[in-house]
């Protein structure tokens, strides 16, 4: 298969040619941060949300980038216009760059943009939803989106290893707080209730929220591992997965076990304000 292009410091270069030099502080000490965006049918979904958070992330490291919101934006959508793909995620890397004692900045950070072609999102997970797992786990700097996901790979392993798609983390308070890669929800009555805090701010969950009025009254609240017993519906969101409903958490069954009509409707509207961002950017041709 022909292999995608990434734009590696300055450079487009194809994914098998793509390369950091060793000394850099994104792989001697994981100092640096990502974010990843999506494509639908060629159009970038929220791209400024994400390079905002990029940005937003580096700033909260003290981790300084020389190019601005738009020129971040520009050199995505360069890197994509080389490659084809109607479904894509486009991943910016920013580390902390070459450091010759191994540690300190030197003020040049790298910046890296990998495009790359998403399969099909299975259906059935969202006619059947999917089961997570739980673990103690609170993330150093929950609203960083850092590099480092030691804790998240090793977590998601065990929940595969359990059967299910993804874990959930848990606070000392016993309080569940997002996933390793997805935010989390709960719906119950016209309810929709999703922490606020010690998490990452996903765009899916940010556009989940404006969406949401007036069919729900949203609030942002911490969610207590007791209380998903009580709920009637669960889900899950990131850029890849949308919306998925969760029907088990560890050995709880949520709701009747099956994926509920609320997550569904809103699902629906996502897909709906995706079509409609996506036919705005792309007007049908007369
Ligand atoms: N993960 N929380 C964490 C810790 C995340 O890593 C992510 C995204 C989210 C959801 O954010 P969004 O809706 O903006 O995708 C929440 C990306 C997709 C990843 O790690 O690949």
């Amino acid at each position: 298969m022909r292999q995608p292009i990434y734009y590696v410091n300055g450079k487009f270069v194809r994914a098998n040619r793509a390369a950091l030099p060793i000394d850099d502080l994104g792989i001697l000490r994981g100092y640096g941060v990502f974010d990843v965006l999506r494509t639908y049918d060629g159009v970038p979904f929220r791209l400024r949300d994400h390079v905002e958070r990029l940005e937003n992330s580096a700033r909260q490291i003290d981790l300084e980038i020389p190019w601005s919101t738009e020129e971040l934006e520009d050199l995505g959508r360069e890197t994509l216009a080389r490659n084809d793909y109607a479904n894509a995620t486009v991943r910016y890397i920013v580390t902390g760059g070459p450091s010759s004692n191994f540690m300190t900045p030197e003020g040049k950070p790298s910046l890296m943009i990998m495009v790359t072609p998403i399969p099909p999102i299975d259906e059935n997970l969202y006619k059947k939803g999917c089961k997570v797992t739980t673990t103690y786990m609170v993330r150093e700097r929950p609203t960083v989106k850092s590099i480092g996901y030691i804790g998240a790979i090793m977590a998601v392993e065990q929940a595969q290893r359990a059967g299910a798609l993804e874990a959930l983390y848990k606070n000392e308070r016993n309080e569940v707080t997002e996933g390793t890669r997805t935010n989390f929800f709960v719906i119950k009555d016209d309810k929709l209730i999703t922490p606020a805090h010690e998490v990452l701010e996903g765009v899916t969950r940010r556009v989940t929220l404006e969406l949401a009025p007036p069919h729900f009254t949203v609030l942002p609240r911490p969610i207590h591992y007791c209380e998903l017993r009580y709920v009637d519906e669960a889900f899950i969101t990131s850029t890849t997965k949308e919306l998925i409903p969760v029907v088990q958490i560890d050995d709880m069954v949520i709701g009747d076990g099956r994926p509920g009509p609320k997550v569904a409707q809103l699902h629906q509207r996502f897909r709906e304000y995706v079509h409609q961002q996506t036919s705005l950017a792309n007007p049908p041709i007369k």
